[in-house]
């Protein structure tokens, strides 16, 4: 019986149009698994890569732009980024959560709708204005823009208010 098969195998195996039609199929099923694995690289590197990663220096990705749509000042970045996302008249901006006085981190006033500093209770508006000192100057602007669809903020350029509001650099329209 063994031997049958043996023999049986060979004469197939003889068959030169079966092997081309064996080396053609192969070709194709590598040919296929390797754009496969090619083409899911870049998914597979971005599930994998650690979310420190998007930390790029002073860089930091800090999601898609659709998730600050709905909010008017988001805190959720001020401990790990030092900075606040406000969307105010059609624009979101970046504030630096850096009080302008002393360097102090002012506090977001959800209810009061505005910026207290601890430190020596200077008061801002939410879009940065001192309300009350001894802060005299606004917070500053950090440059933003929108990458794929991610907003993303570089923390070593900024800006006084009054030149941010001009240079399209500190302001993403949403
Ligand atoms: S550091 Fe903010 S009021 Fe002095």
């Amino acid at each position: 019986m063994t031997r049958d098969l043996e023999e049986a195998h060979l004469l197939e195996a003889d068959d030169p149009r079966d092997a081309g039609r064996r080396r053609v199929l192969t070709r194709i099923g590598w040919a296929g698994l390797s754009m496969l694995a090619v083409a899911s690289v870049p998914a597979l590197f971005r599930f994998l890569r650690p979310r420190a990663w998007r930390d790029r220096g002073e860089t930091v990705e800090l999601g898609p732009l659709e998730e600050y749509r709905t909010s008017t000042v988001s805190a959720r970045w001020v401990q790990r980024h030092g900075l606040w996302l406000v969307r105010r008249a059609g624009r979101l901006v970046a504030l630096e959560a850096r009080c302008t006085h002393l360097g102090c981190t002012p506090r977001w006033m959800g209810e009061q709708g505005g910026f207290l500093c601890p430190c020596h209770g200077s008061r801002f508006s939410d879009d940065g204005i001192p309300l009350n000192g001894p802060a005299t100057q606004p917070l500053f602007r950090l440059a933003i823009r929108v990458e794929h669809g991610e907003v993303v903020v570089d923390r070593s350029v900024r800006a006084a208010l009054e030149r941010a509001e001009r240079d399209r650099r500190f302001y993403v329209s949403i």
